[in-house]
């Protein structure tokens, strides 16, 4: 492992975005950095999501399996390796297992969150100064600010009201992230993104779910009426925006990201299975949706004011959400095999309580 590069720690990097973060990193800096990628591996993580980076950049990539909350492990890492950039990527992120058992995501997104701050501060908080250039990087959800009740969308500013266990999580990391802002001074910065999609995201998650079910000709599960609207983002605009919060982004601020893509589940599960249908040559069609029960506090609508980041960073989405759900079909088609091992056992177990088939 090669020193005197930008280390990062990406906690959760075996994950759906952690993993796209990491390929982008390498993408962009090849081999003018070097990432330790530090991930419990749930069932919604995969070391192989990054078999490609770690066989082309061996030297400089480097994956530890680690819970978060392991404080021994992690004080050990931190002095080994003493990271310049954290990005917490690491999380429990399915709202309907929450809703199940919410005790994994309180002790992960929440005491996980504090435990991380508690050992930047400790590494990097000498005689009341923090040690110059060290950034960790809180990523958070628009779920914090609650359902969007009329036609405003919420801004950076706006009041948290979560409504699930897992975004009631995320608000109280925001919460202890920010007061080690507001006490320590500490160098954090927090992303608040919409709803990602893209390769590598588990299939129980809407996008991905409703691709597997069009490619085994499953029902394909939507909540009440179909109505709920989410605003899309693709998950590479959303991994440009974070490197440029790292660059240029201000300490002690928060930045909303959002696709300006929003739609209703029901538009998006009918343009996704025409797309399967087009791709396969499959006689699939609309009936195989149904409408199933809603989920319990169910938010109607996401909807994020984005003008910070675009003002002040110069970001905006540039993927077309047409032409980012015809990448991410394909991808899922061309890495069928992907699928297949994600829909393993537990996934099967865990589909079967849920959607009762
Ligand atoms: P994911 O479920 O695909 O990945 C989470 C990763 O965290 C997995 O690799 C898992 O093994 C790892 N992990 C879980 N608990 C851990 C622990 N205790 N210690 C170490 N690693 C642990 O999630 P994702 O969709 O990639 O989301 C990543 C982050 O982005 C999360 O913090 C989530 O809240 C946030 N986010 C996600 C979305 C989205 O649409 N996916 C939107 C906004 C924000
Ligand atoms: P999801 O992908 O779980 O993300 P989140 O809950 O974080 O927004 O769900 C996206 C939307 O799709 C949400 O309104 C719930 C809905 N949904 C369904 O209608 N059916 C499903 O099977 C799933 C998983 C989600």
């Amino acid at each position: 492992m090669n020193i005197n590069k930008n280390t990062y720690f990406i906690t959760g990097g075996a994950g759906f975005i952690g993993s796209n973060f990491i390929r982008f990193l390498f993408k962009r800096y090849g081999n003018g950095i070097r990432v330790i990628n530090l991930d419990k591996l749930t069932y919604a993580g995969n070391e192989n999501n990054l078999s490609d980076i770690e066989k082309d950049f061996h030297d400089n990539y480097k994956f530890i399996k680690v819970d978060i909350t392991d404080d021994v492990t992690l004080s050990e890492i931190f002095k080994k390796y003493s990271p310049d950039i954290i990005v917490n990527f690491a999380a429990e992120s399915h709202v309907d297992r929450s809703i199940k058992s919410p005790e994994n995501f309180i002790q992960t997104n929440t005491f996980g969150v504090f435990k991380l701050l508690e050992h930047f501060k400790d590494n990097f908080y000498k005689d009341e100064k923090w040690i110059p250039n060290k950034r960790f990087i809180q990523i958070s959800t628009d779920e914090v600010y609650g359902e969007t009740k009329n036609k405003e969308s919420f801004s950076e500013v706006s009041p948290l009201f979560p409504s699930s266990p897992y975004a009631a999580s995320k608000a109280s990391a925001d919460l202890l992230a920010y007061s080690f802002v507001r006490t320590f001074k500490a160098p954090v910065i927090i992303t608040r993104s919409s709803n990602n999609f893209g390769p590598y995201q588990y299939p129980e998650k809407l996008i991905p779910l409703i691709v597997n079910n069009c490619l085994n000709k499953k029902p394909i599960p939507i909540y009440g009426d179909g109505g709920n609207i989410r605003d899309w983002l693709y998950v590479e605009d959303n991994v440009r925006a974070i490197d440029i919060i790292i660059n240029r982004g201000k300490s002690g601020e928060i930045y909303n990201i959002g696709g300006g893509n929003e739609i209703s589940n029901i538009a998006i599960a009918k343009i996704i299975i025409d797309l399967v249908k087009n791709y396969t040559n499959s006689d699939i069609d609309y009936s195989l949706i149904r409408f199933v029960k809603d989920r319990k506090g169910h938010d109607k609508r996401y909807s994020l004011k984005t003008d910070k980041i675009r003002s002040l960073l110069n970001w905006k989405p540039e993927t077309e959400l047409k032409t980012a759900l015809e990448r991410t079909v394909r991808w899922y088609i061309d890495n069928r095999k992907w699928l297949e091992n994600s829909t393993d056992k537990e996934y099967n177990l865990y589909y079967k309580d849920t959607y009762g088939e």
